[in-house]
């Protein structure tokens, strides 16, 4: 992976002058190389690719920005909405329906390209207006030809393709394909070089947001001023957030999306956030910093522990290990490092085995990354993160994790530990006696209970022999967080 080199240094300005071509995607062989090795895991039949369409947000013309969905962008590339794709398993033909741009949409829209034209710049020979798309259904249905789709998270998508099937819609699930799932998980699981490329990309946007909310995490500061400088420096890139912006004073809540506190002297400052480049390819990191710009002893030694789980998680990834067995490797360092402090007591091993350190990490270790921050969760997330060997536990916190099964060369992933100290969690296990042969209730109670939470976050490709960080690591040890907070 040699060429990962140069693409470490690369420079933010690079990422707005280097888009590919006027269409944001990749050259059309990369999308004609995809769409044939999915024929070749496929047997017979369509497979359906429903592009999205625009998604009303107060009425109809005000939409949402529009996302196309990942699995169209894939093997079809075009950021566009109202489009179907239709690869035919049996001639091998491939189809692009979608309805050409009148006179009426250029006046609002400005020039736009044909369908045809559109088509050309993926290699799809085959044209048809989107009418035509329920006729070629239907004829096939009628043939008892399998139609291949993927399922839908979009009640838009849902109705869509009802119409089209003139089906009931509770009879759409009838045509979401295992076997089509399968093989795009297949396929999505392993980045080329071009993805790869992207996600580095994304990074350096990531980077930018992340050192810019360390050095305004001051006292007085709103969360929301952050937030939303934070985000406009993912849509001055191009791009967008990758999932909405978590940042919070109050870390121990997971996902807080709750931006309207000021920022309080001796609180930590938690920020969980991602680019999008163009092409839709994601990050996703997160950091805590202490609000003012220095750690108390407290603080730092929480801290650490956190930072000490993340870097033996990373480097024990490598491809053939299950992500489950790094999973709880970070959850033994976690429960080690609470052991030493008196947070926790009795063997680590132990407390492991029985879900103890679940009360400070309730989380799972990572997730896929790629196209989606979680990386086709959208085709169901066991599909994507288990496998016949490696099913999803039923224990509180490892049930929470979302990649379990071994890691193979081209995955890209998180690495995301935390310790957080949720009061109503605590109260709850304390009242039920919930492995209090291993905690230290009474400490946690006194000692920790406003103390908030901390995660750390980085991205990883599965290299041929080990890992590498997705471009520039962050600031993340205590000295590093300190020197950027200060400048
Ligand atoms: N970074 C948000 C998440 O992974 O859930
Ligand atoms: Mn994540």
């Amino acid at each position: 992976m040699f060429f990962l080199v140069h693409l470490f240094n690369i420079n933010i300005n690079q990422i707005i002058n280097n888009q590919s071509n006027q269409y944001n995607m990749f050259k059309k062989d990369v999308y004609v190389g995809r769409r044939n090795r999915l024929k070749e895991k496929l047997k017979g039949g369509l497979v359906l690719f429903l592009g999205n369409t625009e998604s009303a947000f107060n009425y109809p013309d005000n939409a949402y920005h529009f996302r196309q969905d990942s699995n169209f962008l894939y093997f079809f590339g075009l950021d566009v909405p109202g489009l179907g794709g239709l690869i035919d398993l049996d001639s091998g033909k491939e189809y692009l329906f979608g309805n050409d741009f009148s006179i009426d949409d250029v006046i609002w829209m400005g020039p736009q390209p044909t369908i045809k034209e559109l088509a050309s710049e993926i290699g799809v020979e085959n044209t048809e207006p989107l009418t035509q798309l329920g006729n070629y259904l239907r004829n096939a249905n009628n043939q008892n030809r399998p139609i291949h789709v993927l399922p839908f998270y979009r009640g838009d998508s849902i109705v869509q393709f009802s119409n089209l099937l003139e089906i009931n819609h509770n009879e759409t699930e009838n045509y979401v394909s295992l076997e089509l799932i399968k093989a795009v998980v297949d396929l999505r699981s392993i980045k080329d070089k071009y993805e790869i490329e992207e996600l580095i990309k994304a990074s350096a946007i990531g980077y930018k947001m992340h050192t810019t909310a360390m050095k305004m995490a001051k006292p007085d500061v709103y969360e929301q001023e952050i937030a939303g400088t934070v985000e406009g420096i993912a849509l001055a890139h191009g791009g967008a957030l990758s999932f909405p912006i978590i940042l919070s004073q109050n870390g121990e809540t997971l996902h807080n999306h709750y931006h309207g506190n000021m920022l309080q002297e001796g609180k930590l400052m938690l920020t969980d956030t991602g680019a999008e480049t163009p092409l839709h390819y994601a990050s996703d990191n997160t950091r805590t910093v202490p609000v003012g710009g220095k750690f108390s002893q407290k603080q730092k030694d929480i801290y650490n522990i956190v930072l000490n789980a993340n870097n033996h998680a990373i480097s024990l990834i490598k491809p053939g290990i299950a992500y489950r067995d790094i999973h709880l490797e970070s959850a033994r360092i976690i429960a080690e490092g609470l052991t030493d402090l008196g947070i926790m007591k009795g063997n680590p091993a132990d407390a492991v085995r029985e879900g103890a350190h679940a009360l400070f990490m309730p989380h799972g270790l990572g997730h896929m990354m790629g196209l989606d921050v979680h990386d086709m969760e959208g085709l169901g997330e066991d599909h994507v993160g288990y496998d016949d060997e490696f099913k999803r536990a039923t224990q509180f916190g490892l049930s929470g994790l979302r990649l379990g099964r071994k890691l193979q060369e081209g995955f890209v992933l998180t690495s995301e530990p935390g310790i957080y100290f949720i009061p109503d969690l605590v109260k709850k296990w304390k009242a039920e006696n919930i492995n209090s042969n291993f905690i230290n209730f009474d400490k946690v109670l006194s000692e920790y209970i406003d103390f908030g939470g901390i995660r750390l976050e980085d991205d990883l490709l599965v290299t041929e022999t080990g890992q590498q960080l997705i471009g520039k690591r962050i600031p993340i040890t205590v000295e590093e967080v300190e020197e950027t907070m200060k400048s």
